[in-house]
């Protein structure tokens, strides 16, 4: 049976990129035969050093997220990344296993060095990235095409970690394309749907109301040349807007397209931002019906299996090293 990680970072609200991106995704695989592990990893956002009262609140709404996004528990484990502490220690051990020059050529390393200053956990978060998939033994990780070259730097690691001793770890392949799809802002279509986005309304929240939502979509930035067809270069727009309904009712780029073939852009806006509240409420409503007892105990017994999983490998990775 395959064993699945994927991680998200705990960063300002969840938005529509998150959720047709990676979440939604992740509840489509759960009712899939594997095992999967989701987690919220809190340690990759100190990167960005965020501020203490907005990383706690933003932590404590992804996992609720999470838990009303229709993930099946029944074969999926959902937790924060610092509540195992076994992350942080296997990232150590890895990090014998990967070059420094390695790291340095990251293309992420790159972008973000130069707006956060270069510390040393810019440099090394795709050790700890590493750690978290090689620590549940996945070897099927779904994340989008920014994280390639992370999960190639990962095979690697495990690569080189069995080479030296011995076959402990699968080597993971990267999942990405299956249903996964990456949102652009609706206000400058040519950049990712972000909470840091320089104009708000481009950013659908999980919890924008039914009028926030139709104002935003209506706000959307089109083209002049009125036909509702699916080209990334020429109608960045509209093809975010394509790629919105489709991704929400599981339908081909072309399905899309032939549908509202003689739609005004005026009225596609409009059913788009509808089939989006549609998707969105009955998260909301599982969102705001979670008692805090109840997302405690979730969160008890989850961590607990997700603690097992990794104290297994973890113990095996010492005696292969010699240690403890
Ligand atoms: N780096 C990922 C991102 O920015 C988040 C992440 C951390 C992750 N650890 C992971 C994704 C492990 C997949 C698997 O989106």
């Amino acid at each position: 049976m395959n064993t699945v990680f994927s991680g998200i970072q705990p960063s300002g609200l969840v938005h529509l990129g998150n959720l047709l991106g990676a979440i939604n995704n992740w509840a489509k695989l759960s009712n899939e035969d594997s095992k999967n592990y989701f987690c919220i990893v809190d340690l990759h956002s100190l990167t960005a050093m965020p501020n203490k009262s907005d990383l706690k609140s933003s932590i404590k709404d992804t996992l609720k997220v999470l838990l009303a996004s229709g993930i099946n528990l029944e074969n999926s484990v959902i937790y924060v990344q610092s509540t195992l502490k076994e992350h942080a220690y296997l990232s150590w051990i890895l990090s014998n296993f990967c070059q420094v020059g390695e790291l340095q050529r990251m293309t992420q390393f790159k972008e973000k060095a130069s707006s956060f200053g270069t510390h040393s956990g810019l440099l090394t978060y795709p050790i700890l990235m590493a750690a978290d998939i090689l620590i549940h033994k996945a070897n099927e990780v779904p994340v989008g095409d920014d994280q390639t070259q992370h999960l190639e730097l990962t095979r690697n690691i495990a690569e080189r970690f069995n080479n030296n001793y011995g076959e402990i770890f699968p080597i993971p392949e990267k999942t990405s394309g299956k249903y996964g799809t990456r949102l652009m802002s609706l206000r400058h279509p040519e950049n990712k749907m972000s909470k840091s986005s320089d104009d708000i309304n481009g950013t659908i929240y999980f919890n924008d109301s039914k009028d926030v939502i139709i104002k935003k979509f209506k706000s959307s930035v089109t083209d002049s040349s009125n036909s509702i067809s699916y080209d990334v270069k020429s109608k960045p727009g509209i093809s975010n807007l394509i790629e919105i309904y489709s991704s929400i009712k599981n339908l081909e780029i072309k399905k899309t397209e032939e549908k509202f073939n003689d739609y005004q852009y005026g009225e596609f806006k409009v059913e788009v931002a509808e089939t989006v509240i549609s998707y969105l409420e009955p998260i909301n409503d599982k969102f705001n019906n979670l008692g805090d007892k109840e997302v405690d105990e979730i969160i008890r017994n989850n961590l607990e299996l997700a603690r097992k999983s990794a104290q297994l490998t973890i113990s095996e990775v010492e005696n292969a090293l010699g240690i403890n």
